[in-house]
């Protein structure tokens, strides 16, 4: 698959992801499989980064590329009231639809002090050292510049602020052995190449460079960590459910169109759900997500 077809799809399909709006999308089963995946790595990252329920020194926060607002979600449960209701935490993301999204959880969840706005990553519109702390959850290998999203996170902490990031590992393979053994038990030739990372710059699913380049970025007590969870799916049914933006992606960016136009999405879906029952015996499974956490301090 070309990196910038891969790239070009991605976006898009972040660009429409909540279109339907916040009760559509909060209840679907995309939704939920993003929650399972997302919500394990912002414990651990936001944990890594010193915020947690003991957590007492109040902290201007934004987090870039907060898709659904896992990040914020995640920080409302865990940080005591005392310390939210003098905190601050802006979501920021491309995704117009998610933005309003997270403005529909804010009202509807009661989140204290949480605003969210369309914050293109790589170009953050706000002044040098504001925030205490940045956060990216699982965005940085998606973002088109992703060495100018790195340094626009760290222009805009405060000195002593702190950066919190996760990225997926190279063995923190998801869903994708499933759609690769299923593509490759269709009965015509369906090509497969799904990487996780679609910017060109970097080596964001490999430890040593993500420790390299925080150092040479300048931040100090960078700490990466390496962390896995599974994901419970009860079906094939609802494993294709869950991800048909995901099988489309791989199909645009790897496809002819006239292969699309041979066998389409749904044609797809069910030779993926087909594949997988077989496999799966009719019963659900687990999927492995392996995920680096990365974290330093501005000096
Ligand atoms: C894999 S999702 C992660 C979302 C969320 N952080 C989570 O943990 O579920 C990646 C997110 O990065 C966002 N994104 C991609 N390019 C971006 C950019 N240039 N600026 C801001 N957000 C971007 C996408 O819209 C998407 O919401």
């Amino acid at each position: 698959m070309s990196q910038s077809k891969a790239e070009t799809e991605l976006q898009k399909f972040f660009q429409g992801l909540g279109k339907g709006g916040y009760k559509e999308y909060a209840n679907s089963k995309p939704a939920k499989a993003v929650r399972d995946i997302s919500t394990p790595l912002a414990v651990n990252m936001l944990r890594q980064m010193g915020l947690d329920e003991k957590t007492t020194t109040p902290f201007n926060l934004l987090d870039s590329g907060a898709g659904s607002g896992v990040v914020t979600a995640v920080l409302q449960e865990t940080i005591q009231p005392t310390v939210l209701s003098q905190s601050k935490i802006i979501s920021g993301d491309i995704g117009e639809h998610m933005v309003e999204m997270v403005k529909s959880r804010i009202v509807e969840e009661n989140w204290v002090n949480a605003v969210a706005q369309v914050i293109d990553a790589q170009k953050i519109p706000v002044e040098s050292e504001t925030f205490t702390h940045v956060t990216s959850n699982i965005s940085f290998h998606v973002v088109p510049d992703s060495e100018g999203a790195l340094n626009e996170c760290i222009r805009v902490l405060k000195p002593g602020g702190i950066l919190g990031f996760t990225t997926w590992h190279r063995n923190g393979a998801g869903w994708v052995p499933d759609i690769e053994g299923a593509f490759k038990s269709f009965p015509f030739d369906a090509p497969f190449d799904m990487k996780m990372q679609t910017t060109r710059w970097g080596e964001w699913s490999d430890v040593n460079w993500i420790r390299r380049t925080l150092v040479g970025k300048g931040l100090q007590d960078v700490d990466v960590a390496v962390s896995s969870h599974l994901s419970h799916v009860n079906s094939a049914a609802e494993f294709v459910d869950s991800i048909p933006g995901m099988i489309e992606v791989v199909m645009k960016a790897t496809w002819t169109e006239e292969l699309i136009a041979a066998h389409p999405i749904d044609e797809v879906k069910k030779l993926v759900a087909a594949h997988l029952e077989k496999k799966y015996e009719g019963q659900g499974w687990d999927l492995t997500w392996t995920s680096i956490i990365a974290s330093g301090r501005k000096p």
